[in-house]
């Protein structure tokens, strides 16, 4: 099953506000909601949000300098998840990027998070390198990076 009527939108303060309310119980638990905050009042930084008839279904956002940028994160709702939400949100990112001349687009994942993983080798992310014990000491970080021509 996947959607066809997702919209995507910057994200605004209202918005942010509707994903406090459930930022913890329908995300995931490593968002903490200042972080985010910040982000949103950051001039490098740049925030999208997925909509199902206006309900926020995913979120996501990218940290620019200069020439590059970096994926803070994606995440899609609990209950859409596999439904095509975050590839719509990555999209949508990449495109930005494109628009704006960025060049490398970087993110690390979690080497267990095999979904976003597979989200990220759809989109054409490389592995570049990989960070030993970066979670919590424990699991090795991937740093993938997708280059713009
Ligand atoms: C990673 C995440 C954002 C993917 O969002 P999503 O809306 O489920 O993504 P999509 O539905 O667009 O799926 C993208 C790809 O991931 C894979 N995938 C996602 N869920 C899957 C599942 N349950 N089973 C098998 N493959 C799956 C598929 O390859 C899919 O590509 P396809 O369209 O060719 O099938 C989501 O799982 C999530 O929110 N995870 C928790 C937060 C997180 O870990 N974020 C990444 C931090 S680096």
């Amino acid at each position: 099953m996947s959607y066809n009527n997702i919209k995507i939108s910057k994200m605004t303060l209202d918005d942010f506000n509707d994903i406090k309310a459930i930022l913890y119980s329908d995300f995931d638990d490593f968002w903490q909601e200042k972080t985010l905050e910040d982000e949103l009042k950051n001039e490098n930084s740049y925030y999208l949000v997925a909509k199902i008839n206006d309900e926020i279904a995913g979120f996501a956002g990218l940290k620019i300098v200069l020439d590059e940028a970096d994926i803070m994160n994606i995440v899609t709702k609990k209950i859409y998840r596999n439904l095509g939400i975050g590839s719509a949100i990555l999209e949508s990112l990449i495109e930005f990027a494109k628009q704006n001349g960025i060049k490398k687009i970087t993110l690390e994942v979690n080497e267990t998070n095999q979904y976003a993983i597979k989200l990220y080798e759809k989109f054409e992310f490389k592995k570049i390198s990989s960070r030993k014990s970066y979670y919590n000491n424990q699991n090795t970080a991937l740093i993938m990076q997708l280059s713009i021509i």
